[in-house]
């Protein structure tokens, strides 16, 4: 058939991530370890949407139902690979699926998530142009241990891909390696297969083997180059994995740079693929932002902050050190140094969360301040109420949780505990030291402690 004949909707794709992770030592097979805020699984798949692939297949084996749930809501198909006897072997289970395809199909391993879509769209094109049997990807590695090592012929044509294991030791000297993605015809996948044998060094199935197989048969095997050889890591052990992120990180920060965002230190800024900032942000050194953080434009995020799933919105200020999580704040609003926003705090703007104060479940309205040592647990705090040094909801009976509302305008004045249920009333005042149980009427003033009486001379006299 002409590559023009071929409906680019003839395009399929195979993912192996049912091996053992045996390298990696984890509980956790290593497709679902995390990699700046995604699965490295999810890498994977996130590369696929834009090249008109008609069905994803994944094979699963090594913990099947734990990598099966985790990519639940996905368009997916799967195929369990219930012993791992190699990634032929992977193909193998794959290939009753495969029988009534036609086109292209893209294999790529689970354990490979710095792949690009460009490269990958090139693989595709490359192999439907020129009608081939199998492109695949490779690439040149300074170090290319582990790596199955392209073997060619002298017009450079490639004729087999040799493992690590079987390599020679002048064959492990060849710096160009598989990475990894491949894109067959399929029917000429189908008929290599079952030529794939187990007799060598470690007993597997390679699906390597097939690019000997094929050429064997007279099949015609082109190779295309990857852009950076950096797409081909594979992530086989925790030491790869670190230099994915380390690799992933730099190209994130420098997305954000090319954004209008002012990174003071790159190498120590930790941004998730998954978080969104606004231009002429400025992050300062050590700061981690993680999971679905989107911080506004023209905020400052303070040395070592570090925010989780948190909505920072507009020129909005949160100092040295303070730590949020699940929680949104509002625009022209300061929070730390040292404060601790817990999961399902909501803050307004133009609040102020000062140093050492814990937020926790709570709402605080607009323009409220609680600038300094407090705790508001489970409260509902109003608009321009002012929380003095020292507050503390005490929200806990020692079996369930209570609320706290402080209602707008009010003042609490400092160390005051507020034992909750309990209501502060609009623009009510509660005296400092007050230990607050009942409710506090509007206006009113609430003072709840003993009269203070001096002992004259009483010093004088203890010295005596
Ligand atoms: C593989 C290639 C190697 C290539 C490298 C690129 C083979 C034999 N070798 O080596 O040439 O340079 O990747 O990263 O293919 N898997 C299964 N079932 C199995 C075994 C593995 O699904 O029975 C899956 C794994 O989950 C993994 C992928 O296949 O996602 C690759 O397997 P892995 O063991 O990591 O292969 P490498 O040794 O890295
Ligand atoms: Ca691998």
């Amino acid at each position: 058939m002409h590559a023009d004949s071929i409906p680019k909707s003839s395009r399929h794709c195979l993912i192996l991530a049912a091996g053992k992770s045996t390298r990696f030592k984890s509980d956790l097979p290593k497709v679902l370890h995390e990699l700046c805020g995604k699965t490295v699984i999810e890498h994977v798949l996130d590369k696929l949407s834009t090249l008109c692939l008609e069905q994803t297949i994944v094979v699963v084996g090594h913990a099947a139902s734990q990598v099966r749930q985790a990519l639940t809501g996905l368009p997916l198909q799967f195929v369990e690979q219930r012993e791992q006897l190699g990634t032929g072997h992977a193909v193998i289970t794959a290939a009753e699926r495969l029988k009534n395809l036609q086109g292209s199909l893209l294999i790529l391993y689970g354990d490979a998530p710095l792949i690009r879509t460009s490269s990958l769209e090139r693989l595709m094109e490359r192999r439907e142009a020129e009608d081939a049997d199998l492109a695949l990807l490779t690439a040149e590695l300074e170090d290319p241990f582990g790596y199955g090592r392209v073997l060619t012929n002298a017009e450079g044509q490639v004729t087999a891909i040799i493992e690590e294991k079987e390599a020679s030791a002048e064959q492990k000297r060849i710096s160009r390696v598989n990475s990894g993605s491949y894109c067959f015809k399929i029917s000429a996948l189908l008929q290599a297969l079952p030529y794939l044998s187990n007799q060598n060094r470690t007993g597997e199935y390679y699906l390597t083997d097939l690019i000997a197989i094929l050429n064997r048969e007279g099949g015609k095997v082109i190779a295309v180059s990857i852009e950076s050889a950096q797409e081909a890591i594979g992530i086989n052990d925790r030491i790869q994995l670190a230099k994915a992120a380390t690799r992933l990180r730099a190209e994130t920060n420098e997305h954000w740079q090319k954004e209008g965002v002012t990174l003071l230190d790159p190498a120590t800024t930790y941004i998730d693929v998954t978080v969104a900032i606004g231009r002429d942000t400025v992050i300062y050194p050590g700061v981690i932002l993680e999971k679905n953080c989107r911080i506004g434009s023209n905020c400052r995020i303070g040395a070592y902050c570090h925010l989780v799933e948190a909505t920072i919105e507009e020129n909005t200020q949160v100092d040295h050190c303070s730590v949020i999580r699940d929680s949104t704040v509002g625009a022209a609003t300061q929070v730390g140094p040292f404060a601790h926003i817990r999961q399902g705090s909501a803050i307004s703007d133009s609040a102020r969360i000062g140093n050492f104060v814990e937020v926790k479940n709570s709402r605080v309205g607009k323009g409220s301040k609680a600038a300094h040592l407090a705790y508001l647990g489970d409260a509902e705090v109003g608009n321009r109420v002012n929380i003095g040094a020292g507050v503390i909801t005490c929200n806990y009976d020692g079996f369930e949780k209570h609320k706290t509302i402080i209602e707008d305008g009010a003042f609490v004045g400092s160390d005051c505990q507020l034992l909750a249920p309990v209501t502060v009333r609009k623009e009510a005042y509660v005296a400092a030291g007050s230990t607050i149980t009942d409710e506090v009427p509007a206006r009113a003033l609430a003072i709840a402690r003993c009269r203070q009486t001096n002992k004259a001379d009483w010093a004088a006299k203890k010295k005596k």
